[in-house]
């Protein structure tokens, strides 16, 4: 399969141009050859956003930006098979995965179709103020123009769809930049989207490599505003060179799940097996940090350990498949560095550890530190750390002790300390009786500290991807 970037419906494959290959990271299978996008190719997409937006999407009335979303959630549904191959194939994740991603994508453009009819203004009490009398005041939500949305590998769809949805939704025009090791289900999504009717020169893919197209993208003056997930440096530098533009930054975090005395242990485990391990542990809110009261703790570990070592390691396109590769050798071989310092510092592998190409099987840690990097970066691999606690004042500093905070689990049947204990976790968002790596697509996710700015699910992207405009009258 030969891929390109798409601007104004039209495609640049072309043999004579710079190419990459996609490569599927279990088995190193070449699923596509992607050519790569210049510096001109992307101003060209920004161009035809910037155009596009004023001739077209900025009048587009919300019926029919509801319809475009209804129809692309519905042809989506209908190629779930498609989607789930690929993802599987580009990714590395194993299939009954990747059709949970494309479920939660459909709903992702569901939620936007309906939302799109439903962004409101409000009424401002004019009246209020001393002499604001006969005067009407009230507000719209107006789109922002051209949204650069810049996404990641480890959900191809569901993350690039909680960019594209609200934004289409909100009435923005866009350049997408998916990333370079999953730009495949990126390609089919952007053809999908304009057999729904949305607008050719409205959704531009830009297929390229970061470190050239990124800084052009995010400093361009007539990008208004840039929605990223990823590492929290590449945060950082957007940050630095967007200038005034709105911003949205999923990044990182260490993910805490805390377990009281009271805990179900035997209902926890399981959850907590995936919450570490899905996807390798490639995911931002992966259960990294699991702290364990003292007198569940051994209990908890040795079944921990058992159904980790039930999972079924593989090749991601078979069904049975719990547990494939990481992303790239080089991934997992960072990781095992990482374990391998740890160990050094008297950490101790309780099972897992072993990294051959792009594998790197289940690994549960005990014995840590808080300064080891397994506890204190974002592993974003199958590492997961048991760590027991005595107190709640203790186990609330610990799991505090983070520049992230993202997403957290609190697990007891006590409903005075589940509360008490969200209340003091520095987090985006917390899951009492659940695990940190539970999402729904509806509720606002991201992060505090060093986690991110802005917030997405797709009612709160919307309002991240739009501007309040206030509206004043004089009466006579
Ligand atoms: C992420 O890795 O930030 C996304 C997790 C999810 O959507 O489930």
């Amino acid at each position: 399969m030969r891929i390109s970037s798409i601007i104004n419906g039209e495609e640049y494959i072309d043999e004579t141009r710079e190419s990459l290959e996609v490569k599927n990271p279990y088995n190193q299978e070449v699923v596509a050859k992607m050519t790569l996008a210049k510096v001109e190719d992307l101003h060209r997409a920004i161009d035809v956003s910037f155009s596009t937006f004023h001739d077209t999407m900025k009048e587009m009335p919300a019926h029919k930006r509801s319809d475009i979303l209804r129809k692309a959630a519905d042809l989506l549904e209908e190629r779930e098979n498609d989607f789930a191959q690929i993802i599987s194939r580009e990714a590395g994740k194993p299939i009954k995965f990747s059709r949970g991603e494309v479920q939660r994508s459909v709903q992702v453009l569901r939620f936007a179709s309906e939302q799109a009819k439903d962004i409101n203004g409000e009424v401002i009490p004019m009246d209020a103020a001393i002499g604001g009398q006969g005067r009407l005041g009230f507000t719209k939500r107006m789109p922002l123009g051209v949204v650069a949305a810049i996404t990641p590998f480890n959900f191809p769809l569901n993350l690039s769809l909680h960019k594209l949805a609200p934004a289409i939704a909100a009435g923005n025009t866009i350049v997408f930049k998916p990333a370079e090791k999953t730009p495949v289900s990126a390609y089919m999504l952007v053809k999908l989207f304009h057999e729904a009717g949305m607008p050719v020169g409205a959704l531009n893919l830009v297929l390229g490599l970061g470190e050239e197209l990124g800084d052009p993208l995010v400093e361009h003056d007539n990008v208004h505003k840039v929605t990223f997930t990823g590492s929290l440096p590449v945060g950082r530098r957007i940050r630095e060179k967007a200038g005034f533009k709105k911003v949205t930054l999923e990044l990182g975090s260490n993910s805490p799940n805390i377990l009281f005395e009271d805990a179900d242990v035997k209902e926890v485990v399981t959850d907590l097996v995936k919450g570490a391990f899905a996807f390798s542990g490639q995911v931002c809110i992966s259960a990294q940090r699991v702290y364990v009261h003292h007198s569940l703790f051994e209990s908890f570990l040795a079944e921990y350990k058992t159904q980790t070592e039930d999972l079924t390691i593989g090749d991601p396109l078979e069904e049975g498949t719990d547990f494939g590769p990481m992303i790239t050798e080089e991934a997992a071989e960072r990781a095992k560095t990482w374990i391998d310092d740890a160990v050094k510092n008297g950490a101790k592998i309780e099972t897992g550890g072993d990294q051959k190409g792009t594998l790197l099987t289940p690994t549960i840690m005990t014995n840590v530190k808080s300064d080891m990097k397994i506890i204190a970066e974002e592993v974003f691999a199958p590492i997961v750390s048991i760590i027991p606690f005595e107190t709640e004042e203790e186990v609330v500093k610990a799991a505090n002790d983070s520049i992230y905070g993202l997403q957290a689990g609190v697990f007891t049947k006590d409903i005075n300390r589940a509360f008490r204990v969200a209340d003091q976790i520095e987090m985006g968002g917390v899951w009492i009786n659940e695990i940190s790596t539970y999402r729904q697509d509806n509720h606002p996710y991201g992060g505090v500290k060093q986690s991110g700015i802005g917030r997405e699910g797709v009612k709160y992207a919307i309002e991240d991807m739009t501007e309040i405009k206030f509206y004043g009258v004089k009466l006579n």
